[in-house]
């Protein structure tokens, strides 16, 4: 039964950027079998950000996608989730705010709990928009996951961008009042100030992630009175697709049904890890991801059909919730230009990744001005001066 007052996701956009490595590079550079990473992992490439890109230019880019359905003098809000963020006082959606040219009439802000803090924009911008119906609010999710090279964690990066233009009686997905949540403090994964890259406690990230899928599912299912049966499809966080199939597993077993096998998994929810699975981790915009991969990328008609959703968030917080799919969401996909963006993607060599992460900006203010010869999206890191960076939007 879908709720009256309909508010949601109205239209989406996803960058991710043009560089990749093949996992299968990375296995032959560090000694490891490749079937560990696409059989264990079920993860096959990894978006990797040039030196001229970063959370910034990745949501300029996605938004400027989102915004192509909608009129900008609408947005009121701008909610910008990311957990490497480029400033540690300045919300990064202020450089969004003026790269979108949206109106000065629009508020930002940043929002930080790891993988978690798109889904919590999201849920504090649905009271909003149920008190404002003519508002829209843009809420983008950008991230860059990185880890040490040759750690355990290198094989579980990636990065790119979605944004979501969220609002009354959305084309795309409303989303349901109920929902399952759960905080507990926990060392799983974090990144203290001093440092580029996660540390992470691995083993304890993944089990926490499935001990948190069951907590808040019998939380939301308590509360809706909803079980297995009334969702079409599930959307989960993607840190790795392999991680997934394991939560899926776990939500079929605590509705009493017999474990999957892998041509069940694969139609369940095999189309919603498509993109993650050649992106990689793209930490708050991964469970957006993972929905907008289910609706470009699935045979079935998902009108009126609904959606549960796990996030997650280290540190931790979690949430399971659900959303109708609306009458007219195909129109608002863009399947052929996503594939042109990823099929035309540059693989590359072990030497050009570790160069990329190891690209050093300067701590000191002094001036750098970084080559254009990347291949990137429409916005870039053109310079630093002064501790500023310096975007740049290319002609369009
Ligand atoms: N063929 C097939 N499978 C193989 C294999 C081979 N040759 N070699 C190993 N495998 C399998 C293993 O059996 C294992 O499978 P199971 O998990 O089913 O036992 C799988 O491959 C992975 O092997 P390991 O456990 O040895 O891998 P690892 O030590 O490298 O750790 C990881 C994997 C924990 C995901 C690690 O990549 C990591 O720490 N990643 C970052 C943290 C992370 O993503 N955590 C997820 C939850 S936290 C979260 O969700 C927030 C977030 O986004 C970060």
């Amino acid at each position: 039964m879908e709720t009256k007052t309909k508010v949601g996701i109205d239209a989406i956009g996803f960058y991710a950027p043009h560089y990749y490595l093949d996992l299968k590079n990375l296995a032959e550079a560090r000694g490891v079998d490749v079937n560990k990473f696409h059989i264990g992992l079920g993860q096959e490439k990894m978006a990797v950000v040039p030196p001229d890109e970063d959370v910034v230019t990745m949501a300029a880019d996605a938004g400027e996608k989102a915004l192509r359905y909608v009129e900008k003098e609408d947005i009121h809000l701008l909610l910008f989730a990311t957990e490497s963020a480029v400033d540690q006082s300045k919300a990064s959606g202020i450089f969004v705010h003026r790269l979108l040219n949206l109106p000065s009439r629009c508020r930002v802000v940043e929002l930080k709990q790891a993988c978690y803090s798109a889904t919590a924009g999201l849920q504090m911008a649905l009271p909003l928009l149920r008190e404002n119906p003519n508002k829209k609010i843009l809420l983008i999710a950008s991230d860059v996951a990185r880890y040490g090279l040759n750690t355990s964690g290198e094989s579980s990066q990636g990065g790119g961008a979605v944004a979501l233009v969220l609002s009354h009686n959305p084309r795309i997905l409303a989303i349901e009042p109920e929902s399952g949540f759960h905080t507990e403090d926990v060392m799983d994964f974090w990144r203290p100030n001093y440092r580029e890259e996660a540390i992470v406690d691995g083993k304890y990230s993944c089990e926490l992630y499935l001990k948190l899928v069951q907590k808040t599912w019998e939380q939301y299912s308590a509360l809706s009175a909803r079980t297995y049966f009334d969702h079409a499809h599930f959307c989960y966080h993607v840190p790795v697709p392999k991680l997934v199939e394991k939560a899926h597993q776990c939500l079929v077993k605590m509705n009493g049904l017999p474990k999957l096998t892998r041509a069940e998994l694969d139609t369940q929810i095999g189309p919603s890890l498509q993109y993650g699975r050649i992106v990689g981790n793209c930490y708050t915009a991964a469970l957006y991801l993972s929905l907008l991969s289910l609706l470009e990328n699935t045979d079935s008609d998902l009108r009126h059909k609904r959606i549960g959703f796990y996030s997650y968030g280290s540190g931790c917080v979690a949430e399971f919730f659900s959303g109708i799919v609306q009458e007219d969401y195909q129109k608002m996909l863009d399947k052929s230009g996503h594939a042109i963006m990823l099929e035309s993607r540059q693989g590359l060599s072990i030497e050009e990744y570790e160069a990329f992460y190891r690209f050093a900006y300067p701590v000191n203010g002094e001036a750098l001005v970084i080559s254009s010869n990347y291949h990137n999206g429409r916005y870039r890191l053109a310079e630093m001066d002064a501790h500023k960076r310096i975007y740049k939007a290319l002609p369009e």
